[in-house]
């Protein structure tokens, strides 16, 4: 291996720098470009010139929220301080009134004033635990470091200030940062390569015209790529991850033949419900799984014969050959508006203006339902649907375009059982294996939409109809374990998922 002139600089540089250095050193003080001097140290490091060695670092800053308790405090110091001015003990509301604290962020502060020792609250008054207040924590003092929008290294801290930072960052006002050093060290032998002066023979990097018209590189020697050399990481500007798998899986839908639908956010109940066959004392229904709009809180029921047929089929099963769930339905319940709690809404709103076979149709969109906020719930998340109506479609067909589609996303393991919706029937559920997770991963329902639902909408052909959480597939793909990480809008988590699935 062949000593370039940019390689003899970049080993001169390292013995100027003392003879072991950050590469970082090297590219400042030899004014060369980051990748130059990477792959000068590649060169130098094959021929044994240069000792590397990779430190990992983890870099701690603030992130907006961080920046701004560092600059009024931390909402439980505030709090503090108020009971304090207030005489060491207060009602709740005084003292959040005195700290300017509202909300969150009230429970927040009295959360950790709490955990920290410095108050107690008991019946809605609040006692600090001390006449004075306590000194600046570790929390406090690292906010403090990093005030001004500096970086500090996290191994470098003492160790209670590192639990501190770890701290932090679960609170969201540091964001940690990890990169990865070159320290270099000049060899021996690499001391020796300096002495013996730089090199002659030059070996060319770019082929120019004049080379070529001249005839030259035939005589020169030309330089040959390296495609591992390390080069500096680029953020560029990218779809949200969650954004880019939504648009894979449209992908996936379009090569499979299917079209895209989308219906309203604001449903009423009788697509989201009625229409579906869902009595109207289904447990779904109720206040806690369904937001139901406040104001306007009716809308305006579709064409009276399509309502007519809904009803009667409630009531008695119409001419559908059911019994129907035999109580008087309610047109005032179905004219309700809710927010969208599955996309089946829109793939049932849209069977009932296009009857004529065949119909592949799908939605990726937004639902909602009352749920409490955690790991493994949203109350706004999405759901992917489908359906294919068309003359003498069966269960076989339904599990076989299932098993394509989750082929396509790379999951090549499919089970389906038995299982209930009050739309379809016969009903199944699918599983998937995940490698990754070694587990089978519960993914669509589906079924075959019941004539109870069919009958009144006019269709006469058989509708293959599934739909599931797309959330869930979006963690596996991206190595997600909580699902309020995909929208708390982490910097450097959507910087570092992966592009390519
Ligand atoms: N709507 C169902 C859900 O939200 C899924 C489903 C769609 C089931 C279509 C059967 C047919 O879980």
């Amino acid at each position: 291996m062949e000593l370039r002139t940019q390689d003899w600089k970049v080993l001169r540089a390292v013995r100027e720098l003392g003879g072991r250095c950050l590469l970082r050193d090297v590219v400042d003080s030899s004014g060369l470009a980051h990748a130059a001097v990477a792959r000068s140290v590649l060169a130098l490091e094959e021929a044994g010139l240069l000792k590397v060695e990779e430190r990992r670092r983890v870099d701690a800053r603030l992130t907006e929220e961080g920046a701004s308790y560092a600059a009024d405090g931390l909402p439980e110091r505030r709090l503090l301080d108020a009971v304090l001015r207030l005489g060491g003990e207060a009602d709740l509301e005084a003292a959040a009134e005195e700290a300017g604290l509202s909300g969150d962020l009230l429970s927040i502060a009295v959360g950790w004033a709490r955990r920290k020792g410095w108050a107690a609250v008991s019946e809605g008054r609040i006692r600090a635990s001390t006449t004075r207040p306590p000194p600046r924590d570790e929390d406090e003092q690292l906010l403090r470091m990093l005030a001004g929008g500096g970086t500090v290294e996290v191994g470098t801290l003492e160790p209670s200030l590192r639990e501190a930072a770890k701290r932090l960052e679960r609170r969201g006002l540091l964001e940690l940062e990890e990169r990865t050093l070159r320290v270099l060290e000049i060899t021996q032998a690499g001391l020796e390569a300096l002495e013996a002066g730089p090199p002659k023979a030059e070996e060319i990097t770019q082929l120019t015209p004049e080379l070529i018209v001249s005839g030259a590189w035939r005589g020169v020697k030309l330089r040959k790529f390296d495609v591992k050399a390390p080069v500096p990481v680029v953020y560029p500007g990218r779809l949200h991850p969650v954004q880019q798998i939504i648009n894979w899986i449209r992908e996936i839908f379009l090569e499979m033949g299917f079209t895209e639908i989308r219906g309203p956010i604001v449903e009423l109940a009788f697509w989201n419900f009625d229409a579906l066959f869902q009595p109207q004392d289904h447990p779904a229904r109720e206040m806690q799984d369904t937001f139901y709009l406040l104001e306007p809180n009716r809308g305006v029921l579709p064409r009276e014969e399509l309502v007519d047929a809904v009803a009667k089929t409630h009531e008695n099963g119409w001419k559908t050959g059911s019994r129907g769930w035999g109580y008087r339905w309610s047109r005032e319940e179905a004219s309700k508006l809710v927010l969208r709690t599955h996309t089946t809404a829109v793939t049932i709103r849209y069977l009932s203006e296009h009857k004529e076979p065949p119909v592949w149709v799908f939605s990726v969109d937004r639902v909602y339902r009352n749920e409490k906020v955690d790991y493994k719930h949203l109350a706004e998340f999405h759901q992917i649907e489908g359906i294919i109506m068309d003359k003498g479609v069966t269960l076989r067909d339904l599990m076989g375009i299932l098993t394509e589609f989750y082929r396509k996303m790379g999951l090549e393991r499919v089970q389906f059982w038995p299982s209930y919706f009050p739309y379809t029937e016969p009903s199944m559920q699918s599983t998937v294996y995940v490698p990754e997770l070694k587990a089978w991963v519960e993914l669509c329902g589906m079924g075959l939409f019941r004539p109870e639902v069919l009958a009144p909408m006019g269709v006469k052909y058989p509708v293959l109809a599934w739909g599931g959480g797309l959330e869930r597939l979006v963690m596996i793909k991206l190595g997600v374990d909580d699902i309020r990480e995909l929208y708390r809008n982490r910097l450097s988590w959507i910087r570092r998922a992966p592009t390519c699935l």
